[in-house]
């Protein structure tokens, strides 16, 4: 019988990389090629096992709107997380500069400790990547040093590739004991 520890985790990014899309295949493992842009933002949960230390976590997801309309609202949301994935999609370079954008908010903004995600997604369509491993790496090699555990990923919505461990690799960051 394991414990169930809650956590407060909040998608970030611009309208149409895929954080509705992600949420999906992790709470549900359905996709929508005609997913509707989110409007104010989508709570949903989900559990993840930690065997190795008898905890489940439950996931409390505040999936955000992208649109440029509901900017304001996104601090109400990141405010208490204590996990956030900030989204971009590898088939554009301004979408992952905005994704830095958010990790450089919630580093002045968001509750200390918490664990952020850099999160690639569309994976699948690899042909037409412009964001590479190597800038990702750069990136985190220049946050060197700072408070936040900030880990990077890639995945698929779509196919669902790295979803999964994407939230394996969250639950096993956050402080459990
Ligand atoms: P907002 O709610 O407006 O902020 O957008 P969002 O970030 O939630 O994006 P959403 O999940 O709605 O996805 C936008 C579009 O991208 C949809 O048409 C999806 O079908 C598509 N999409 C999402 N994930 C993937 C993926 O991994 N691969 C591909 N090829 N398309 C994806
Ligand atoms: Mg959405």
């Amino acid at each position: 019988t394991s414990r169930l520890a809650l956590f407060k985790l909040v998608l970030l990014g611009e309208s149409a990389v895929g954080k509705s899309s992600i949420v999906h295949r992790f709470v549900k493992n359905t996709f929508d090629d005609m997913r509707e842009s989110t409007i104010g933002a989508a709570f949903l949960t989900q559990t993840v096992d930690v065997p190795e230390k008898e905890i489940t976590v439950k996931f409390e997801i505040w999936d955000t709107a992208g649109q440029e309309r509901y900017k304001s609202l996104v601090p109400m949301y990141y405010r208490g997380a204590n996990a956030a994935l900030c989204v971009y999609d590898i088939t554009n370079e301004q979408l992952f500069e905005r994704a830095k954008d958010w990790i450089n908010e919630l580093k002045k903004q968001a509750p200390e400790g918490i664990v952020i995600c850099l999160v690639g997604n569309k994976l699948d369509l690899e042909q037409d990547r412009k964001v590479t491993q190597d800038q990702v790496t750069e990136y985190l090699e220049s946050l060197d040093g700072s408070e936040n555990i900030v880990l990077s990923a890639e995945c698929s919505a779509k196919s669902g590739d790295g979803v999964l461990d994407i939230f394996n690799r969250i639950a096993r960051a956050l402080p459990l004991d």
